[in-house]
């Protein structure tokens, strides 16, 4: 048991009496909403406004073989109607998305309500006249620009499907899900400028696009203007078409279980899978949590810090606040440029109520020192959040005294791609915090601690095991895109009737909740997901690699780092240029997230006789904790080991 178990709940700062949520009011209405799951989310659901109500709320089944999940299914909505014109009577001229470019020095944008409706209006009848149907499949690969809450909300007014892939994904990575999706259309920029460099997007989608389909058609969004290659007939400018194309598109009515959108994560085994997340439950969950979790209120200047091409972007950048008539702050750059005061610039300058940042980000400003900090003007902040990975206590405490001065609330929200929001999180006016802990499960959730060899449930307080979750909440993924027996082997067979998370979690003595990381084989790199069996295959089909083993090492600033044991083919000389030389080619191969850290040579690998890897004992090497490598008994042969700890490359 950690010390922190003990440490001191924070109280709730003042002035949050009126907070949403009260402790109170926590208390009774969780218990409403797991004793009565479908009479509680009968009543949410009527956030939204409803082309045909739903009479059936909940339709769910975690049975391992016949896995099922349906919320509101007889409803019928749109989710770009609810995330804008529904507002346009009452705030048309609010502003919905404050866009804050990479540069300083160039004017931020505002964009009301109206004129988002106009710009998305205009990008879906541009979708219309490329073909684009009901179902069909769209892929953004945009930056941080306005252009792609366009595209995500003119996909959702005319019922086509997008799937967003992150602006720092390579051409290889970028056409498997082209390809997997079976996109009809990917819609890019020219280049993306990003902490004063710039991405050459267009180029990485002619790479992309050798490898798909000749129909598939690629939109440019022409935003820097820097010089790119055209192929007439494939290639169109979408700003100019837009100019033409009529300022208003009828929304399509969709049913309630519709997908919204895919979204590609990696997981512990092959390639990633497109998490499928569906209109209705997801509207209603993102919207529900945005505003409880980050005590919305009407006026406030919610910024959450996270790209659209992860699901923090898409739940609380674009649908969450949109969905509750926010004013919502899109920031194209990075926190250290031009320097590591520029968050904090940015807080001052837009007068942002609530901030929502990864802990990675927190731990490399707090290296440069509070005085970034300080130089600005934050009294505007009201509430701080976290997300991506566990929180260490010297940053939350950082957070808590230089950024929020010791009066805002700290949420630290823990949640996954999975889950479409927050499952288990602080709320603001109701839950006292303990640095480092994600605290009480938010309204429908059941978090249920299993044992994690037995499967047995594991009661009561200051106990650890696996984390599941014990029924379905709305903003649940429904299936993999293609593969819906992937989804039920993924997430319900290893512990059956219940939701596996793939977190390992600890309930101390008052009953919160603490999670220790993954206990599969992801590990988490600045708040992203990294499949270990990703980078392998990566580096694996580089012509001198014979073999590869990857795991997470504990990194001051990513949390994690990626640490690869690497076995030469026969003959080669292994050199720090070939070190080089394989960061660079997993880098394109999948991107910067997925660069080893720390490569070392390893001319043997740890096998059982039957010839599977021991990750554990990789683990521990990698931690540089080798003197407790446990059981090697069962070692095919045992002397590979010590040539691996007397090689290892993180002595820290
Ligand atoms: C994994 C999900 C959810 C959006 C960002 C990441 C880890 C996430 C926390 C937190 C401890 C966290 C978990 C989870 N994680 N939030 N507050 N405390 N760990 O989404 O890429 O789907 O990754 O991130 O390990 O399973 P994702």
């Amino acid at each position: 048991m950690g010390a922190t178990d003990t440490a001191a709940k924070r109280a709730i700062p003042a002035g949050f009496e009126s907070a949403h949520v009260t402790p109170d009011g926590y208390r009774n209405m969780y218990e409403t909403s797991v004793s009565d799951p479908a009479a509680f989310w009968g009543e949410e659901g009527k956030r939204l406004d409803w082309i045909q109500p739903y009479s059936k709320v909940k339709d769910t089944n975690f049975d391992f073989g016949s896995v099922s999940i349906k919320w509101f299914e007889d409803g019928v909505l749109n989710v770009a109607a609810n995330c804008i014109d529904r507002h346009l009577d009452t705030r048309g001229d609010q502003v919905a998305i404050i866009w804050e470019p990479d540069d300083p020095a160039t004017p931020a944008k505002h964009i009301t309500y109206r004129e988002l409706h106009e710009n998305v209006c205009r990008m879906a009848n541009v979708f219309l006249s490329q073909g684009v149907m009901r179902g069909d499949r769209v892929v953004i690969y945009l930056p941080m620009i306005p252009e792609a809450a366009y595209a995500m909300l003119a996909c959702a007014r005319i019922g086509a499907i997008h799937s967003i892939v992150f602006a720092g994904f390579s051409p290889d990575a970028l056409a498997n899900r082209i390809n997997d999706c079976g996109a009809k259309l990917v819609i890019t920029a020219d280049t993306a400028p990003r902490g004063g460099r710039r991405t050459p997007l267009k180029a990485n989608t002619d790479a992309a696009l050798l490898h798909c389909s000749d129909r598939v058609r690629c939109l440019v969004v022409k935003h820097t203007g820097d010089q790119t290659t055209w192929i007439d007939g494939r290639d169109v400018d979408v700003l100019a078409l837009m100019q033409t194309a009529a300022p208003d598109c009828p929304v399509r009515p969709m049913g309630a279980e519709d997908p919204l959108f895919i979204l590609y994560t990696s997981g512990s085994t092959g390639k990633p899978k497109g998490v499928v997340h569906t209109s209705g439950g997801y509207l209603v969950y993102a919207a529900m949590t945005h505003q409880y979790t980050f005590d919305y209120k009407d006026g406030d200047i919610f910024w959450c810090t996270a790209d659209v091409g992860w699901v923090t972007g898409h739940s609380y950048i674009i649908y969450g606040p949109l969905a509750n008539g926010a004013t919502t702050v899109m920031f194209e750059g990075v926190p250290t440029y031009p320097d590591a005061g520029r968050f904090w610039e940015v807080c001052a300058k837009h007068k942002v109520n609530q901030f929502y940042t990864a802990p990675t980000a927190i731990r490399a400003l707090m290296g440069q020192g509070p005085e970034w900090v300080e130089k600005h003007d934050l009294s505007d902040l009201r509430i701080l959040g976290t997300v991506g990975e566990p929180i260490n206590p010297e940053a939350w405490t950082w957070y808590d005294k230089h950024v929020g001065k010791g009066k805002c609330p700290i949420v630290d929200t823990w949640w996954q791609t999975e889950t479409g929001g927050h499952l288990i999180t602080p709320l603001p006016g109701a839950t006292e915090t303990k640095p480092g802990s994600a605290t009480l499960p938010f309204f429908g959730v059941k978090p249920v601690v299993l044992e994690a060899e037995s499967g047995k449930v594991v009661e009561g307080n200051g106990v650890e095991g696996v984390l599941c979750i014990g029924d379905s909440w709305p903003g649940q993924m429904r299936t993999v895109w293609g593969d819906h027996q992937r989804f039920q082997e993924t997430y319900f067979q290893q512990y059956k009737g219940y939701y596996f998370t793939g977190d390992g979690c600890r309930r101390d003595e008052d009953g919160y909740y603490w999670i220790t990381g993954r206990v599969d084989d992801v590990i988490n790199v600045s708040g992203h997901r990294m499949g270990t069996a990703e980078v392998e295959s990566a580096l694996v089909a580089h012509e001198k690699v014979a073999e590869a083993a990857v795991v997470g090492y504990p990194h001051e600033i990513k949390g994690q780092g990626i640490y690869a044991y690497v076995t030469l083919m026969k003959g080669v000389e292994p050199t720090d240029d070939l070190r080089k030389e394989l960061v660079k080619w997993v880098r394109t191969e999948i991107g910067p997230i997925a660069s080893p850290d720390l490569i070392q040579w390893a001319p043997g690998l740890p096998k059982t006789r039957s010839g599977k890897i021991m990750r554990r004992i990789l683990r521990k090497i990698a931690e540089n904790d080798y003197g407790a490598l446990g059981d090697t008994s069962t070692l095919a042969d045992p002397s590979v080991v010590d040539d691996l700890i007397d090689n290892r490359m993180n002595r820290g």
